[in-house]
């Protein structure tokens, strides 16, 4: 499984920090992360909202775009090694400099020289998404935008909102995705993952997104489900993600495959993986286990990911071409 080629488009690059390097820079810095790490060294939380305060508690340690590269430098081996060839970050301007557009132009070309260096390494392609973060509030929101439509290009190729999905309606951030479509970013949100379907049709109404952060949700009304294998809509689900945060009590009760079966375009992340304890190889694994999934299953998978992906056709097509199976 580790050696099957893979794709990820889900990913929050500090969600992706492995605890030893947040550890050993907390040391650096003699900062106290008291809270953050249980007794066994992994990250610790209790609900989704203590997630996200976790999440931001371990993201303060990092504090410079020097940091940012040691990250985006450590994430990505991790991941090649695990074999995944094509990764899609949530980059946040919001933690890179505290959505300042000179600050956050500086962690950018760190984070872009270090992705340009494990390329030559190891091979792994990424992109960048860039990421409001929903409970900072729609101007914050706006000052992201401005970010993402100055640094649009080859590398930011996306826009997509996390956070905590009950804070505000998505029509409140419907001028900050305006604003990053005008730029030529390709759009995608968090939702269907902490309230309902509701918020899956709110943000198809009115953030107007391609993809969808989790969406599990959807499975709640058949409607909805129906409406997102008509429209093409695919869903970035993070199994592992969901069950650690108490959506669902183990894999075989995951909709992912009732999705699956009812048409829609389904892939498969990690999210943020060592705080979930998980990887894409061990993702694979549990699926492939709770229900009887063989590999052109999982391929299917990773082909779905490839046409979804925020990137050009040459790269697009570049990764069709590994997917293939070995002769
Ligand atoms: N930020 C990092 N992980 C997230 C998740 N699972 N949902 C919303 N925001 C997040
Ligand atoms: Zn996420």
């Amino acid at each position: 499984m580790k050696d099957m080629p893979k794709i990820e488009l889900h990913l929050h690059l500090e969600g992706a920090a492995p605890p030893d390097f947040v550890r050993a820079l907390a040391a650096e810095k003699g900062m106290d992360l008291t809270g953050v790490f249980a007794p066994d060294g992994c990250y610790a939380f209790t609900d989704f909202l203590h997630f996200l305060q976790v999440y931001e508690a371990a993201t303060a340690t990092l504090a410079s775009p020097g940091d940012y590269h040691r990250l985006t430098r450590a994430v990505l081996k991790e991941r090649a090694a695990d074999g995944v060839i094509y990764l899609e970050a949530f980059l946040s301007p919001d933690f890179c400099g505290g959505g300042d557009l000179a600050a956050w132009r500086e962690y950018l070309a760190a984070i872009e020289e270090a992705a340009a260096i494990e390329r030559r390494e190891t091979g792994i392609e990424m992109r960048g998404i860039i990421t409001p973060v929903r409970h900072f509030g729609p101007d914050q929101a706006r000052r992201t935008a401005a970010c993402a439509q100055e640094t649009a290009g080859d590398f930011i190729t996306g826009f997509g909102m996390g956070g905590d999905e009950n804070a505000g309606k998505p029509a409140d951030f419907a001028y900050a995705f305006d604003m990053a479509r005008e730029a030529g970013l390709r759009l995608t949100t968090h939702a269907g993952e902490f309230a309902g379907p509701e918020s899956v049709r709110a943000s198809l109404r009115d953030l107007r997104v391609e993809r969808i952060g989790h969406g599990v949700r959807a499975i709640e009304d058949p409607a909805l489900v129906a409406e997102l294998a008509d429209e093409g809509i695919t869903l970035e689900v993070c199994p592992g993600s969901n069950i650690a945060l108490g959506l669902y009590s183990d894999w075989a009760a995951h909709p992912i495959n009732a999705l699956r079966e009812a048409g829609v375009r389904v892939t498969v992340s990690t999210d943020d993986p060592p705080f979930f304890r998980t990887s894409l190889t061990r993702e694979y694994e549990a699926l492939s286990e709770a229900f009887r999934w063989d590999e052109d299953v999982l391929r299917s998978f990773n082909i779905t990911a490839a046409n979804a992906a925020f990137c050009d056709q040459a790269t697009r097509e570049a990764l069709l071409k590994k997917l293939e199976p070995s002769p």
